[in-house]
């Protein structure tokens, strides 16, 4: 892990307030799927926590909802910018090689980091199903990325604007995706609806955070079996096995 000055290569709009920025990045090689950088912005204290979205030789590329004010700051900057970046941060998904079938789920912004973890698995030739959640159907964004890499997509969208009407379980069911190997990231009740149907595999959590590296204990996360034992989401996570920590 290190603190970079990176580039900005491109950043453009991908969505309503969703952004994709494209950045030079010197730690490229130390990074797997489901790892975050920290973002620092001029006027804020705190860094902006961001999951790495795709890996390429010496660039990254980055999904981010315009949210708050850091958000805001970050659509702004122009290519050619310099950012102030630490990466690697976290843990990610592992990959396991043993496994024939992964089945992906992410809602909103929780759908970036699952793009590297299907570029991986699909280069080791493993049947990868995305189901992707979104509000309606001008919010979607990804669909033609994950089918490039041979991944089969489904959508899901609340109000029924594109896809199957619904939530991502409501995907899985009208889809009939019988894969139980998991890898999920999204909002916290996509996650715990998931929780009570999956019990194999890993789920990306959300924190606020402060420094982002293990120090503050701003960002714990309960046990879900050994009492009084805390797991910090920006150092062990934020990946975690499915039924390891409390989702709160
Ligand atoms: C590990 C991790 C990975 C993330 N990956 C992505 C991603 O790929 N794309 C994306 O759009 N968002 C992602 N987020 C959420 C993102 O960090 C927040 O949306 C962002 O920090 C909001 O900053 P702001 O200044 O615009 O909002 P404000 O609400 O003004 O922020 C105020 C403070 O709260 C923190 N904060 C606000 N919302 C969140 C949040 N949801 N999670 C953590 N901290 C928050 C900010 O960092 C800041 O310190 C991720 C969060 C974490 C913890
Ligand atoms: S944010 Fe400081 S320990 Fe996680």
């Amino acid at each position: 892990m290190q603190c970079q000055n990176e580039t900005i290569i491109s950043n453009e709009l991908l969505a309503p307030q969703t952004y994709r920025m494209v950045l030079t990045c010197h730690t490229c090689a130390e990074m797997v799927p489901g790892q975050f950088i920290n973002i620092k912005l001029k006027e804020f204290s705190l860094r902006r926590p961001i999951s790495i979205c795709s890996i390429d030789a010496d660039r990254i590329t980055i999904i981010y909802k315009v949210v708050g004010q850091g958000t805001k700051a970050l659509s702004e900057m122009k290519a050619g910018e310099c950012i102030d970046v630490f990466a690697p941060l976290g843990h990610g998904y592992p990959i396991e090689e043993q496994r024939d079938r992964v089945l992906l789920i992410g809602g909103g912004v929780g759908i970036p980091p699952l793009y590297e973890l299907a570029k991986q698995y699909r280069k080791l030739g493993k049947h990868v199903d995305v189901v992707c959640g979104f509000p309606n159907a001008e919010a979607c964004f990804y669909e033609a990325e994950f089918t490039e890499l041979g991944a089969h997509v489904y959508i899901a969208t609340m109000d029924g604007s594109r896809g199957c009407k619904g939530t991502v379980l409501d995907a899985v069911r009208q889809y009939q995706l019988t894969t139980t190997f998991v890898c999920a990231c999204g909002p916290l009740p996509m996650l715990k609806a998931l929780e009570a149907v999956y019990s194999d595999g890993y789920f990306s959590l959300e924190s606020r955070m402060a420094c982002g590296m293990g120090a503050c204990m701003a960002c714990v996360a309960k046990d879900q079996k050994e009492a009084d034992m805390y797991h910090r989401i920006c150092k062990e996570g934020p990946v975690f096995p499915i039924g390891k920590v409390v989702l709160a």
